[in-house]
């Protein structure tokens, strides 16, 4: 067994800035047992060839089962996201299905318009955390609308949904799966007996393969609490760390500015240069898996270092500089492989419309804090700022 890197011993200049110690590692190899903070010991693969490989290999599995095949997952983990093939293919045929690009693309005016709306009560302050005010509500407005969760219950939402991925202790973290499983269960019910709506969780009630397959009722509970919680943790990041991106770089600033038809290429560099997705989530080995002369066992917990292929010099030319002018093609920000992020074309929109009308109504943006007092999220899972201050 190779020797341990003690990530913990980096305490909070890891969670800071993890992209130093990730270069480290890559020069040493593509694969590393590590100890976390939060999960203990496992191994990490990084650099951008051998992350692309790991997460298109059937040998790492996505379900606990292949790690403990007694284990009793609860109902939320009837998901894609913790689902191998043939069970993945099934329930990704399934949401595809409703999950639809027209669906998505007709989402665009109200993107636009809940984003507006935002704007206009943050403007009149002049100042403003932009988490709070922007990159949180729109793709959480936007999620639970899609799927037609009623806007009372929202913040109770906002606040499992922060604990499950937070990294706040495996006691906190049941409990809020468990209350958020069982709300899911009564909306689901709810929407069963009631008058049929647009909505994508009464679509995906409907739902039917040619074959006559359908969603079960734990599957149902399942592909909401993915959809749901990968629509609130995600794009917020993609939103603030983008922005932040940004103003520590006012060159690439004005230019933006200076050309909007520099948006979309500038979104792909965000999501390269400072994703929301730093690791994988978890994969299993099923069987030996050796990765550049080093063997994983079978039955051992592996993570994928996203951050680390999107800076790997071998792969993308001086890979720490921010340059929203070079092609950010080939970033992993959103995953490779059959578990390819299904919602990457809603959260590319909502960037684009946040990003682009924040620019627009607020031509004299800046930061209003010492970057270097940006707090930033615990975890490997999700990298992004508590609060980033910002004045207009
Ligand atoms: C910028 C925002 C986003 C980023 C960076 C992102 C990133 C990712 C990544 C890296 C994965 C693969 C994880 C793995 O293989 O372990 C993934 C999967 C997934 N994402 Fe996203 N995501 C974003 C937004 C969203 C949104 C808005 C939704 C929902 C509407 C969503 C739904 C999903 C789903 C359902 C999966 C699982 C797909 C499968 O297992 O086949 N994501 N995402």
């Amino acid at each position: 067994m190779s020797e341990i890197v003690d990530l913990t011993a980096y305490g909070e200049e890891f969670t800071a800035d993890p992209y130093p110690i990730y270069a480290k590692l890559r020069e040493q190899g593509p694969v590393h047992r590590v100890r976390t903070v939060d999960n203990g010991d496992l191994w990490l693969v990084v650099g951008h060839e051998a992350v692309r490989a790991a997460l298109a290999d059937s040998r790492f599995s996505k379900s606990w089962r292949s790690l403990d095949p007694l284990a009793e997952p609860g109902a939320i983990s009837a998901n894609m996201l913790e689902a191998d093939a043939p069970q993945h293919t099934r329930l990704r045929k399934l949401v595809a299905k409703e999950f639809t690009a027209r669906r998505v693309e007709s989402l665009r005016p109200r993107i636009q318009q809940i984003t507006d709306e935002l704007l206009d009560e943050m403007l009149p302050l002049g100042r403003a955390d932009l988490v709070d005010a922007l990159a949180f509500p729109l793709p959480m407005t936007v999620i639970c609308e899609l799927l037609g969760v009623p806007s009372l219950d929202r913040e109770a939402f906002r606040h499992w949904s922060n604990v499950i991925v937070g990294q706040s202790g495996a006691e906190a973290e049941n409990a809020a799966v468990e209350a958020m499983g069982a709300y899911l269960v009564e909306l689901i019910e709810d929407k069963r007996c009631s008058a049929p709506a647009d909505d994508l969780m009464s679509a995906l009630i409907r739902t039917r393969h040619e074959d006559g397959d359908q969603l079960s009722a734990e599957e149902l509970v399942g592909m909401a609490f993915l959809l749901l919680v990968a629509g609130h943790e995600t794009t917020v990041n993609l939103i603030s760390n983008g922005v932040l991106a940004l103003l520590r770089h006012p060159g690439q600033l004005a230019e933006l500015r200076a050309d909007p038809s520099l948006l979309d290429g500038a979104i792909e560099e965000m999501l390269r240069y400072d994703g929301p997705v730093e690791t994988s989530t978890w994969r299993f080995t099923t069987e030996p898996v050796d990765i550049g002369g080093t063997v994983i066992p079978s039955g051992e917990p592996v993570l994928v270092a996203l951050a680390s292929a999107d800076r790997d010099p071998e792969r993308f030319e001086e890979p720490d500089t921010f340059d929203i002018h070079r092609s950010a093609q080939g970033h992993l920000a959103f995953g490779h492989g059959i578990h390819y992020c299904l919602g990457a074309p809603l959260a590319r929109i909502e960037g684009r419309t946040a990003i682009r009308t924040l620019l627009e109504r607020c031509p004299d943006l800046a930061l209003d804090a010492d970057p270097a007092t940006l707090t930033w999220r615990r975890g490997m899972l999700i990298r992004g700022v508590h609060r980033l201050p910002i004045r207009y």
